[in-house]
């Protein structure tokens, strides 16, 4: 019964969603592809290409502006900055949203295990992502991955290997030597030993920053065959869900918002940065406000809206777009 319903919707839907009219073949780019998954077709992925039949029906398409095609999200959308995960308040990791060539700042866990206070190191040390503390400069370079043996500031002393923690470097006089710990063990820059490794207690490891979804394509359409389902990353868009494990991206035409499982000209309640605009001589960035008022987002052209907490006794004004007392 359920798939009899679903398909009588499909059929009509997905011939005027897609503009079934204006096909190309192009039957070499299909092969061994899924129906209906959508695909980069250019290195700057500001189009995409989705393939309709076995025997190679397909379509290309522009993302919209500022946006550039996911493969993940199987749409267009804006640049996530991949942010750790928390696992313990106080958890340190490296900044990813700032640019830091000094390596000073860093972002401390909350301990709602979800937001991060930003942080910087004090004078005279860096910030080691591996050790996820501040290390005095002497023991921590931070622009160089590989050691300069022939410079004296480096000579006979250790030095880790920025990729991983077991593996380090050694500067005998101005010869570099590739070492390993023993297994369970980490060099210790201040100690110039291998230690015992337990992340709990300082130790090291390596971070696994992950852009933070909001949607699980692999998952999303269960259950929701023949629906339209809004896309949390982009106000204008929807997923459409072909099958179980097909959901299909598209934008709404003419800029309009996707509300109500429906496209609408009014906007939507859910858009945070999608319907700024972007000239070359606006601000790079603007802070807009958030449901909660002690939090607001920060926008950027083509990057994800970050949220940010107005620091404590303070709330955002939206007249003023920044936290006020
Ligand atoms: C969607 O529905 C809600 C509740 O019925 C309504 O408040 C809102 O204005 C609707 N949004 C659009 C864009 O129509
Ligand atoms: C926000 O700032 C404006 C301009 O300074 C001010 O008039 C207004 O009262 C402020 N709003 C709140 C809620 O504090």
């Amino acid at each position: 019964m359920r798939l009899g319903v679903s398909l009588r919707l499909l059929i009509p839907t997905l011939s005027i969603l897609l503009g079934w009219n204006a096909n190309h073949v192009y039957a070499v780019e299909c092969e061994g592809r899924d129906l209906y998954t959508p695909f980069p077709f250019d290195d700057d992925k500001t189009k995409y290409r989705v393939c309709f039949s076995n025997t190679g029906d397909s379509k290309e398409y522009d993302c919209p502006d500022d946006l550039n095609f996911n493969e993940e999200l199987r749409s267009c959308a804006a640049v996530f900055i991949p942010m750790p995960k928390c696992t313990f308040e106080g958890e340190r990791f490296k900044n990813p949203l700032v640019d830091d060539d000094d390596c000073i700042n860093y972002i401390e866990c909350d301990k709602d295990l979800v937001f991060f206070t930003e942080r910087q190191c004090n004078t005279g040390e860096h910030f080691n992502p591996l050790y996820q503390d501040c290390v005095l400069e002497a023991e921590y370079d931070c622009d160089i991955d590989i050691p300069d043996c022939s410079h004296p500031d480096f000579q006979n002393r250790k030095w880790i290997d920025k990729e991983s923690c077991d593996s380090y470097y050694e500067c005998v006089g101005d010869i570099i030597v590739s070492r390993t710990c023993p297994s369970g063990m980490y060099l210790d820059v201040h100690t110039q030993a291998c230690m015992y490794n337990s992340a709990v207690n300082g130790g090291c490891q390596v971070p696994k920053p992950q852009p933070n979804y909001l949607v699980n394509v692999e998952t999303m359409c269960q259950g929701n065959v023949g629906k339209f389902l809004p896309d949390p990353h982009y106000c204008k868009a929807y997923y459409y869900c072909v099958d179980e494990s097909t959901p299909y991206w598209s934008p709404c035409s003419d800029g309009r918002y996707f509300e109500n499982e429906t496209c609408t000209k009014t906007r939507a309640s859910s858009c945070i940065c999608e319907d700024l605009t972007w000239g070359d001589s606006s601000p790079k960035s603007v802070n807009v406000p958030h449901p909660d008022r002690t939090k607001f987002y920060v926008c950027k052209k083509g990057v994800q809206a970050e949220e940010k907490s107005c620091p404590p006794g303070t709330t955002f004004n939206a007249t003023k777009k920044m936290c006020s007392a």
